[in-house]
């Protein structure tokens, strides 16, 4: 049964709090991402409906939004997300490559999550940070300027976090 722990409802209460009376469909968002990150990375439709009973709203209302958004995965993604940005300024400065020898390194599509469940590639539209093109999201960091070298760096010292 989905569940937040009585913790995680006491910030759930914190978070409706915020909002002026009657207009607590304004924490969808913050609790779409609490949700993501409770229950295993991803919203289900039983966790977006859980969601929905929080916020005394209709499924539909939550699904609309979760869809939306790139920021929730609507299936299983692995232990890293490497959302890489694939608009304009970024694409001009390289992000093709970069995606092309992610895919390429890690034997995967865009979309999809190495068999060992380590990586997820999910190409993104802009993230706000064409200043510092090509990047991609991991998690809660941008990882800036991209190059080959880089993303082979950073993939090898994900892999070795992984393991201990
Ligand atoms: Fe990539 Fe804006 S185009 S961050």
């Amino acid at each position: 049964m989905i569940q937040f722990s009585q913790e995680k409802l006491d910030k759930v209460a914190e978070i409706i709090a915020r909002y002026p009376e009657g207009k607590q469909k304004s924490a969808l968002i913050p609790l779409l991402h609490l949700a993501q990150e409770t229950f295993g990375g991803w919203l289900d439709v039983p966790v977006m409906d859980y969601v929905a009973s929080l916020l005394s709203i209709n499924p539909i209302e939550v699904y609309e939004v979760a869809t939306f958004y790139t920021m929730f995965n609507m299936k299983p993604v692995g232990k890293y997300v490497l959302e890489v940005c694939r608009t304009g300024p970024c694409m001009l400065c390289g992000s093709d490559q970069i995606i092309e020898h992610i895919k390429q390194k890690l034997g995967i599509k865009e979309g999809e999550t190495t068999g060992d469940g380590l990586f997820t590639l999910k190409p993104a539209e802009c993230l706000g940070a064409c200043g510092y093109a090509p990047m991609m999201q991991l998690g809660k960091f941008y990882k800036e300027h991209l190059t080959i070298e880089k993303v082979d760096k950073l993939l090898d010292e994900l892999r070795m976090a992984a393991t201990v």
